[in-house]
């Protein structure tokens, strides 16, 4: 869960890498270096701290060369020092490497090494590759990288410079992401696209035990045995805007306010007379999906309350039976599975290793593969019989925001989808829920102008020490998310639970210090319902943040702060109703003098199970 990115040019590539190393930041804060070569040496930079106070520190503009490799660490094997951070290097400072992944046989290889003479300076599992290429150089660095891959177990994205080949950068995939972009006169690798966009948008992926040798005027894929392999250069249609924080303070709250665009761009093309139009990206015909019997929605985090509102949806309206699982447990289960069961994988990054794994075990079971998934190109997305992507563009922000709204609108058009090609809807009905569906942007923008109001809420509240988030139906996976956020940029600890729920348990916790925030949207099913759970807190002194329904008088009575949000259909009130949260949850981090687009010890693309 680290960042690399590596440059080799006919410039001075110092800025370029710091530049790169910044957009990655998402990926890792607890240390940074940066390497480079300069009149055939090579010179590191590094120590622990987040890029921008380390880079006040050491200067990192200051590297000369035209070859180098920055990487921005969170830590797994050793904690965060100077000496544990990326680059590591070999015995003589000839050879230095960045890494992403986990070397699992790093124990014995460093025996090895240590009964050789190689003297260590890290706790790392990394450094090991850098004595390990060593221990195999005879002058040429690619042909030891090659011999070093074999014997390592695990996991690795990995870049690798040698200072007596200055004008060669060797990277290598195995399980973690890592992507080659192909510039003018110089080419890169980097963890994410981010990173580059600003120079290239043209890629390629690389593949498991993939290497790549780069020159600033020639790129080479080879496999691991040396063979040449032919790969697609691939075009990124995301505009390097996005990457950019454009005048917001945080990326964060850039992406809130980005959703209105982010769910219109999920929408265009898919939407024609009424109609919803995803025969053409799905790569199942009618009779396969008209055949699905069950769907298991695999995912972590956020993603997973995604995947909880599309059961709901799916159940609904689709009429098919839906289980959601924690993609972590999924493999550690003995799930059944069928041809007809189709698994359904959700993933902002299409990288988190966990989700990864359990569509690998749903294939080997035999069921077919749908991701959703923001980042083109990722594992996921190449690695399922079919994708529907979410156009939420680049999320920096390290807590998942417009990612999650796009997502369950893709879980919304797939399901009206299904309801029409099973029947379970009739074709009147699919268009005036999609025409419902048309005007979430519009009904969006005016749920943001009221910023101010939810951000006031927030300041009451900033310094309690925990809260509550209640919700039934599909709010109930809307105040897991609510709660979510709160924690994890705020540090205030937070619950989601079904509003019916709380007598079982929680109820014992309110008193007059409890904020409890309550989704109490109007709809037929649960709203009288949830208007007793909002009294059963009342009458235990807890302080009621209702988010309800514009026009809901009755609600004022019993709450003490009501955020209205525009009356649509039950289901997509949910995708309005998270809003207020995500705002609810960055002013309270951001009055707390904490910056949520780093919360502490959180990593955004999670690449270790
Ligand atoms: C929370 C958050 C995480 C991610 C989770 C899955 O704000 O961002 O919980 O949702 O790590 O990540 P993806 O969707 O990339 O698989």
């Amino acid at each position: 869960m680290c960042g690399i990115v590596g440059i080799v040019s006919d410039n001075n590539v110092a800025n370029k890498l710091l530049d790169g190393v910044k957009r990655l930041e998402y990926r890792g804060y607890d240390s940074v270096g940066m390497v480079c070569i300069n009149s055939n040496k090579l010179v590191i930079k590094k120590d622990a701290g987040k890029i921008e106070e380390v880079d006040k520190k050491v200067n990192f503009s200051e590297l000369k060369g035209n070859i180098g490799l920055a990487h921005c660490r969170w830590s797994t094997h050793g904690s965060p020092t100077k000496e544990n951070a990326h680059p590591h290097f070999d015995c003589k400072s000839k050879i230095s490497i960045v890494h992403n992944g986990i070397i699992e046989n790093f124990s014995e290889l460093k025996e090895m090494l240590i009964s050789k003479g190689h003297k260590f300076n890290s706790l790392t599992d990394t450094e090991v590759i850098a004595h390990l290429i060593e221990d195999n150089f005879k002058g040429d660095i690619e042909e030891a990288t090659s011999a070093a891959l074999k014997q390592i177990e695990g996991s690795y994205a990995l870049g690798v410079i040698c200072a007596d080949s200055p004008e060669i950068l060797i990277a290598a995939r195995n399980e973690s992401p890592l992507i080659v972009g192909i510039g003018k006169n110089e080419n890169f690798i980097a963890s994410d696209v981010a990173a580059i966009l600003k120079h290239t948008n043209k890629v390629i992926y690389l593949d498991n035990n993939e290497m790549a040798i780069l020159t600033k005027n020639n790129v080479q894929i080879k496999n691991i045995d040396g063979e040449i392999i032919k790969k697609n250069i691939n075009e990124i249609d995301w505009d390097s805007e996005l990457a950019e924080k454009a005048g917001y303070e945080h990326f964060m709250l850039k992406e809130i306010h980005e959703q209105p665009r982010a769910i219109t761009e999920t929408l265009n093309g898919r939407i024609e007379n009424g109609n919803i139009n995803l025969a053409n990206e799905l790569n199942f015909n009618e009779r396969e999906l008209k055949n699905i019997s069950r769907i298991i929605i695999v995912a972590c985090g956020t993603s997973w309350h995604a995947g909880l509102a599309g059961e709901f949806m799916l159940e609904e309206l689709a009429k098919l039976p839906v289980e959601v699982e924690y993609a972590s447990e999924f493999r550690y289960r003995n799930p059944i599975i069928n041809g007809n069961t189709l698994v359904i994988a959700i993933s902002q990054s299409g990288e988190t290793a966990d989700t990864l794994a359990a569509i690998r075990e749903a294939k080997k079971k035999g069921a077919k593969i749908l991701s959703i998934v923001n980042a083109k190109g990722s594992s996921i997305d190449r690695e399922s019989d079919s994708v529907l992507y979410t156009f939420a563009g680049p999320e920096i922000g390290v807590a998942s925001t417009k990612a999650f709204t796009t997502q369950l609108v893709v879980l919304y058009l797939f399901t009206l989808y299904m309801s029409s090609i099973r029947d379970s809807l009739n074709k009147e009905t699919i268009k005036d829920l999609m025409g419902k569906l048309r005007k979430l942007p519009l009904e969006m923008e005016s749920l943001l102008s009221k910023e101010k109001e939810i951000r006031k809420i927030a300041n009451i509240y900033k310094d309690k020490h925990n809260a509550l988030f209640l919700g039934r139906g599909i709010n109930f996976p809307i105040a897991l998310e609510g709660a979510l956020k709160l924690k994890e940029v705020s540090y205030i600890h937070a619950e989601g639970y079904p509003a019916a729920e709380m007598k079982h348990g929680p109820i014992a916790l309110i008193d007059k210090n409890m904020p409890v925030v309550v989704l109490a949207t109007k709809d037929i099913y649960t709203y009288k319902k949830v208007l007793g759970n909002i009294q059963e807190v009342k009458a235990r002194g807890g302080i009621i943040i209702a988010i309800a329904s514009d026009g809901d008088s009755e609600i004022k009575k019993l709450a003490d702060h009501v955020l209205y949000i525009p009356n649509t259909l039950y289901i997509l009130s949910s995708i309005l109703a998270v809003v207020p949260l995500q705002l609810l949850a960055y002013y309270a981090a951001t009055d707390r003098k904490l910056d949520p687009d780093k919360p502490r010890n959180l990593s955004k693309s999670v690449t270790v199970e």
